[in-house]
């Protein structure tokens, strides 16, 4: 199929009119909305590698005298998505604003994890429907996640006709053809990929820092954990070539960024769809080692893949910090099977007791899903208890929530609301009280602190991160910002850590 024809067959074109529920008549040819059953399939295909994007000369100059707003929910996967899509609204000579009121043309870079985050968006695009009356010309866009879901494309179809545009996860790299179409056409231009495309290498990059980095590692999730609606929008798992991130990486650090953090569903995956190469994400680690970076972090680690040599590299250090964030998700057997996650209580406890004897001094942090379909009292209890046992020092936690598609969302369930807050109540306060904990085993330490900025809510403070990930706020002199500092901590709170500048560092020392 060439990319013509590939488009044809995966385009979408639909009506603005609201009135209309029938959209079959505007798609004679073809009406393919995004599907999830084609999303669910993994094809044996080779993925292509391409580093030859460049902006049709038709194109430049569409932006000239226009502003680009883009708003950005979800994962860093998507916050990094927002800075490639940046940089080509930059390269068709947009400039940026901070305020929707400005802008001539607003995208929405969407998240479908959970149903609230859908519900944010659909709230927002009520909001701007406003901005939309009074500035008939601005164009309206919602890509991301949700745009790769049929029934959401269905439903700003048909009760929110004045969107503009809706593209998905696989083709930002067309937002130029997409703007162009929105321009001339009357209609609204949607245009999803429910498969995935190949790798392009060369897009534009605004990055939205000049201290820390997103360095995509690879794209896609392959797990398809039985509540999670990621597999369908970000396709398969392809991972980027060694060379490029190693050269991204370099180039990122010639440029004086400190920190960057490598990106992936599941990085741990990183190199297993290689062919020619044996080169997982261990090796990865180890020659990013070698890089005159002083911090590399990723996310997100899953426990399955996590094997004995990725271990042994993070336990050299150096650049490699001693964070690592490892989603168990529940702490009980039986639900972790039925959420299709491939690992015990009892390996997950085996995988931690390896990792902290290779690194004794490692800070865990974990994701937790309460409340899954029939969780019983005694499961979510193990789940405590393992939070215990491993003693994490952070969590990100959540209750579940169907996603239409995924098989969770066909099973029945018997946990009511009302228990599924209880439960999460109880496991905030758990997840707190080990925070607080780790945080007061802080003071009177010294620590390497990476500067970003002034602190939020007073300029006579600086602040920054520690390796551990952990907010520090002290006084220090602003030409602090941006290098590496070695800070006394003198107070913990729950959350964050106050200290003392003692002196810069350099640089750290890269082994
Ligand atoms: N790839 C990562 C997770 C990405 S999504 C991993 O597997 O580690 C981030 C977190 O959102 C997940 O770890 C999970 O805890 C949560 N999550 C995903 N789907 C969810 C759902 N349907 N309901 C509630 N939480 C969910
Ligand atoms: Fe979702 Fe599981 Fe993939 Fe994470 S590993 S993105 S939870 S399917
Ligand atoms: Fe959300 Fe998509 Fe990331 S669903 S969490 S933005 S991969």
């Amino acid at each position: 199929m060439n990319e013509k024809q590939r488009l044809e067959s995966q385009q979408v074109q639909s009506p603005k009119d609201s009135e209309e529920k029938d959209y079959s008549k505007y798609f004679q040819t073809v009406y393919r909305p995004p599907s999830l059953k084609d999303a669910r399939r993994r094809g044996k295909e080779e993925i292509k590698y391409h580093d030859d994007f460049d902006i049709d000369e038709r194109f430049k100059g569409m932006g000239n005298g226009r502003k680009f707003y883009i708003r950005t929910y979800g994962c860093q996967m998507n916050e990094h998505d927002t800075e490639v899509m940046a940089g080509i609204f930059m390269n068709l000579g947009y400039q940026a604003t901070e305020t929707v009121e400005d802008a001539d043309v607003i995208l929405m870079n969407t998240c479908a994890i959970r149903e609230n985050a859908e519900n944010k968006v659909f709230g927002e695009l009520g909001h701007l429907k406003h901005l939309k009356m009074e500035k008939p010309d601005l164009l309206l866009g919602v890509c991301g996640c949700m745009a790769q879901q049929e029934s959401v494309v269905n439903r700003i179809l048909e009760k929110h006709p004045f969107v503009d545009m809706i593209f998905g996860t696989h083709n930002i790299h067309r937002l130029p053809e997409i703007l162009n179409e929105a321009y001339m056409s009357k209609e609204m231009v949607v245009e999803v990929w429910s498969k995935e495309g190949d790798v392009i290498e060369n897009l534009p990059k605004v990055r939205a820092g000049k201290i820390k980095a997103w360095v995509n590692i690879m794209y896609g999730c392959d797990k398809f954990c039985t509540y999670c609606i990621v597999p369908y929008t970000r396709g398969k798992e392809r991972s980027r070539r060694p060379e490029d991130i190693i050269q991204e990486v370099r180039q990122l650090a010639a440029h004086g960024y400190k920190e960057i953090t490598l990106l992936g569903q599941n990085v741990n995956a990183y190199g297993k769809d290689f062919e020619d190469i044996d080169y997982r994400f261990g090796d990865l680690m180890d020659d990013l080692r070698k890089v005159d970076i002083p911090r590399v972090r990723f996310t997100t680690s899953h426990p399955r893949d996590f094997d004995d040599h990725l271990i042994e590299v993070l336990a050299n250090k150096g650049n490699l910090v001693e964070h690592i964030h490892l989603p168990v998700q529940s702490g009980s057997s039986a639900m972790l099977k039925i959420m299709g996650r491939k690992y015990t209580r009892e390996q997950f406890l085996e995988l931690v007791r390896k990792i902290k004897q290779a690194i004794p001094d490692v800070s865990l942090s974990t994701d937790i899903i309460v409340g899954f379909p029939n969780e019983t009292d005694e499961q979510f209890e193990e789940t405590l208890s393992l939070y215990r046992e491993v003693g994490f020092e952070t969590a990100y936690t959540f209750i579940y929530s169907a996603r239409e598609g995924t098989p969770a969302a066909k099973m029945k369930d018997n946990v009511s609301m009302e228990v599924k807050k209880e439960r999460l109540q109880r496991l905030n306060a758990l997840v707190n009280d080990f925070s607080r904990k780790a945080m007061e085993a802080h003071k009177g330490q010294i620590v390497e602190v990476l500067v970003e900025g002034e602190s939020k809510n007073n300029p006579e403070i600086l602040s920054g991160y520690t390796r551990k990930n952990k907010l520090v706020n002290f006084k220090g002199p602003k030409s602090a910002i941006g290098s590496l500092v070695q800070v006394k901590i003198t107070d913990a709170k729950t959350w964050t850590l106050n200290g003392e500048m003692i002196e810069a560092k350099e640089s750290v020392e890269v082994m």
